[in-house]
């Protein structure tokens, strides 16, 4: 087996709150691992470690065989082949769709290349008959794809999606879980956070539950639903938020 990801006792509090606390788990290449949990179970501060935006206050991420230094920064994680979209999109709203992609290849680039691979991904997003708008005049489900564009555009090995379904109505979910799909037909390995459990089970081969900022549950997405404990941290979940 090719571990591309390994994440190892992996820790980090805010002021006292134990936001994850010894999380392990590993990411084969080529997979789609679900990753979910209720409100406030560790997601996206997980993602947040392992892409270099926050800093754990203990544990290892190890990416491709290497262990990746605390300090590296998130834009050298990104050069070594480890993308993320963000729960709320962030494209430059005033530049169009096209300089949105455009000026990522163009870091690596020449001008005509950097041109080519543009269209290419343009093309794979369903974006190009949009490529002349800004970004902030694009829908909610246009603007994930562009988050989305703007990720590949790195040309990573490794993407981490949170939250990527939230906000859309289901037919434009059922046309992104076709991209998702897509992007992992390409060979990129994804870790892809959602509550829509229906989306997990159609997307992920296995997933991993957080409860708590604690590992809970690993298994087949649906076996993992059908798990007394998932069920009772959900449940426990809804009657703690309504208390
Ligand atoms: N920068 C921060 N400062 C303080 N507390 C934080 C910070 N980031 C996360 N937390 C806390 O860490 C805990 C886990 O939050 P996180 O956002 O990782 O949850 P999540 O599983 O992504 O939830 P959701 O499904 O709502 O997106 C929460 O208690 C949250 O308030
Ligand atoms: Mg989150």
């Amino acid at each position: 087996m090719d571990k591309i990801l390994e994440v190892q006792n992996l820790s980090i509090s805010f002021a006292g709150i134990k936001a994850v606390q010894h999380l392990s788990f590993s990411i084969e290449r080529g997979e789609v691992l679900g990753l979910i949990g209720p409100n406030g179970s560790g997601k996206s501060t997980t993602v947040n470690m392992i892409a270099g935006n926050y800093l754990q206050d203990e544990g290892d991420v190890i990416f491709e065989g290497q262990p990746v230094s605390r300090k590296l920064s998130i834009a050298r994680r990104s050069r070594l082949g480890l993308g993320r979209t963000f729960q709320t999109p962030r494209p430059f709203g005033n530049l169009s769709v096209y300089d949105n992609v455009f000026s990522i290849f163009l870091q690596k680039y020449n001008f005509k290349d950097a041109d080519v691979k543009t269209m290419e991904i343009l093309e794979l997003s369903k974006l190009t008959p949009l490529r002349a708008l800004a970004a902030s005049q694009l829908s909610i489900e246009k603007r994930k794809w562009l988050d989305l564009a703007r990720v590949l555009a790195t040309e990573p090995r490794f993407v981490m999606m949170d939250e990527v379904m939230a906000g859309l109505n289901p037919n434009e979910m059922l046309s992104s879980l076709d991209f998702v799909r897509e992007i992992n037909k390409r060979g990129i390995t994804i870790l892809f956070i959602e509550h829509v459990m229906q989306a997990v089970i159609s997307v992920c081969t296995r997933a991993i539950v957080l409860n708590e900022g604690r590992f809970l549950y690993e298994g087949a997405p649906r076996a993992v639903l059908e798990n007394p404990s998932v069920i009772e941290a959900y449940i426990g979940r809804k009657k703690n938020a309504k208390n």
